[in-house]
C-alpha cells in the first residue's frame, strides 16, 4: 500500500482541532476505545491520505487522453469550478455528520456499537480534514474568488441545518439514526468517491483509495448492527422492531437519492464530459438503489431465518417470495419484510420534489391525506421536527399554489451563522493567523 501522509499548515490544523474541541468532544474517548476494539489496526492519524491513481492521464471526457491536472489552473475553467463546488459540498458532508452523530452517540446500545461509530466520525474528521488540504494545498482563488481562509472559515462555521445537502440537515433522533444513517448514506459516500477515483484532477483521484478504504467500514458499522437487531427482533425483543428499522430507512432513503442529483440529461452526465467522474448520476443512484435493495433484503432474510430456524436456504427462498408477494407465512407478516419506498416517495429536490407519492408509488392529491401517509411510514420522533413541519409548510403553498416547486426546493431552512463562527468569543474566527499580535488576542486563545 503505497500511501503518504500529509498534515496541514499550523493555522488549518489548528482549525480543525478547535472545531474538533467544539463539535466532536468524545474523540479522545476514540484512543481509549482503539486498542480494545480495533486491536489489529494502526492507530488513528488526523493527516491527509496521498493514495496511487490507476492513470496518468484523463479517462473520461472531452480532455482524454491528456495529463491529468495537478493544480486547478491547469483545468478548463468549467472543470475547476465544478470540482471546487465538490470539494466544498464533499466538506460538508464529512464535518456535518460528525454533528449528526454526536447528537445521539451516546445513546449506543453498547461499547462496541459506540466504539464504530467513534471510529466512523474520527475518519470522517480525516476525510474533513484531506478537503480543506485539497483546499489549502493549491491556490483555488482565481476558480473560486475567495481566499483559502474564506472557503475554511465557511466550511468550518456550518451547523445541522446550514448543510449543503438535506441528508445532513437533519438531526438523528435515536442510535438507529446512526447506524441507519451510516447503511444509507455513507453508501452514497462509497459511489459519489468511487466514481472519482478518476478525477480529471490528480490531487483528488489521489485521496479516493485511502477514503474508500475508510468508508468500507463506516457501511460495516451500519450494516452489522442492523444485523443484530433484525435478530434480536425475530427473538421477539419488544424493544427493537422491524417497523422501527423499516420507518428509520424510509427517513433516509429519500434523502440519499437527492444526493446524486438530476437523473435528467445533460445534468446527469455534465461531470463525466468534465472529465471528473467515471458514470452518470443516474447510473450511479442506480446502483445505489439496487445495492440498497439487496442490504434489505438480506436482513429480512435474516430475520425470516431466525424466525423459522430449521428451514433449508431452499426454503427460506421460497418463504421470502411467497412473503414479497403479499401472504402471511407461518405468523410472518409480508409488513414485516424491509423494502424500500417508492424512489419518489417524501422527495424535496431534483426528481419528484413535491410531488405526492406514497411509499408504494401511490399518489395522493389531499395534503392532509399525505400528511397522515407520511406520519404512518416515518419515525415517530421525526415526526414533530422542526424539518417536517418546513417541509409541509412548502408542501401546502406548492399544492394551493401559492409556491412554485423550484421555490420550494430553494426555500429550505438555513442556520448560516458566518464570520464570527467560534463559540468562545464573539470575535473569533475558526482559521487564525498564526503570530498575529492584534488587540484582544489573549480572548482568542481556546481554553
Ligand atoms: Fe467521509
Ligand atoms: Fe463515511
Amino acid at each position: 500500500m503505497d500511501e503518504q501522509t500529509r498534515e496541514l499548515p499550523q493555522k488549518y490544523h489548528q482549525a480543525v482541532v478547535h472545531w474538533q474541541q467544539h463539535n466532536f468532544p468524545d474523540y479522545p474517548a476514540l484512543v481509549e476505545s482503539w486498542d480494545r476494539f480495533f486491536p489489529k489496526d494502526p492507530p488513528f492519524c488526523l493527516c491527509a491520505r496521498i493514495g496511487q491513481v490507476a492513470s496518468d492521464v484523463v479517462e473520461y471526457g472531452d480532455r482524454k487522453g491528456q495529463p491529468k491536472a495537478t493544480k486547478p489552473t491547469d483545468m478548463d475553467e468549467r472543470a475547476a469550478k465544478e470540482l471546487f463546488n465538490t470539494v466544498k459540498a464533499q466538506a460538508s458532508t464529512e464535518f456535518g455528520s460528525i454533528q449528526q452523530h454526536q447528537g445521539t452517540l451516546a445513546r449506543a446500545y453498547d461499547d462496541q456499537d459506540r466504539a464504530w461509530v467513534l471510529r466512523v466520525m474520527a475518519e470522517e474528521l480525516r476525510h474533513g480534514y484531506q478537503m480543506v488540504h485539497l483546499i489549502t494545498n493549491e491556490d483555488w482563488s482565481a476558480v473560486s474568488g475567495e481566499k483559502a481562509d474564506d472557503t475554511v472559515e465557511h466550511i468550518l462555521s456550518s451547523q445541522t441545518g446550514s448543510h449543503y445537502f438535506a441528508a445532513f440537515n437533519l438531526e438523528f433522533d435515536s442510535f438507529l439514526d446512526n447506524i441507519m444513517f451510516a447503511a444509507f448514506i455513507d453508501r452514497v459516500g462509497k459511489y459519489q468517491l468511487t466514481m472519482q477515483k478518476v478525477s480529471a484532477y490528480r490531487p483528488y483521484a489521489e485521496s479516493m483509495p485511502p477514503m474508500l478504504r475508510e468508508e468500507a467500514f463506516h457501511l460495516a458499522a451500519g450494516v452489522m448492527p442492523l444485523r443484530r437487531w433484525v435478530e434480536r427482533a425475530a427473538k421477539g425483543d419488544p424493544l427493537v422492531t422491524m417497523a422501527a428499522m423499516q420507518k428509520a430507512a424510509n427517513k433516509w432513503f429519500s434523502r440519499g437519492l437527492e444526493m446524486f442529483g438530476f437523473e435528467k440529461e445533460p445534468f446527469s452526465s455534465a461531470q463525466v464530459n468534465l472529465g471528473l467522474k467515471d458514470r452518470t448520476n443516474a447510473d450511479a443512484q442506480q446502483q445505489w438503489i439496487d445495492e440498497c435493495a439487496q442490504m434489505l433484503g438480506d436482513l429480512s432474510r435474516r430475520y425470516v431465518r431466525a424466525r423459522l430456524p430449521g428451514n433449508t436456504p431452499e426454503e427460506i427462498d421460497a418463504i421470502q417470495q411467497r412473503l414479497a408477494a403479499g401472504e402471511t407465512v407461518e405468523g410472518i407478516a409480508p409488513e414485516e419484510m424491509l423494502r424500500l419506498p417508492d424512489r419518489r416517495f417524501f422527495r424535496r429536490s431534483f426528481d419528484g420534489a413535491y410531488e405526492m407519492v406514497g411509499i408504494g408509488g401511490e399518489t395522493f392529491a389531499d395534503v392532509d391525506a399525505y400528511v397522515a401517509h407520511l406520519a404512518g411510514h416515518l419515525p415517530e420522533a421525526y415526526l414533530a421536527s422542526r424539518d417536517m413541519r418546513h417541509y409541509i409548510d412548502n408542501l401546502r403553498k406548492v399544492v394551493a399554489g401559492a409556491m412554485t416547486v423550484k421555490q420550494a426546493v430553494k426555500n429550505t431552512p438555513k442556520l448560516q451563522r458566518l464570520g464570527s463562527t467560534c463559540p468562545c468569543s464573539n470575535s473569533v474566527r475558526w482559521v487564525m493567523d498564526t503570530g498575529a499580535t492584534s488587540v484582544g488576542e489573549e480572548s482568542r486563545l481556546h481554553p
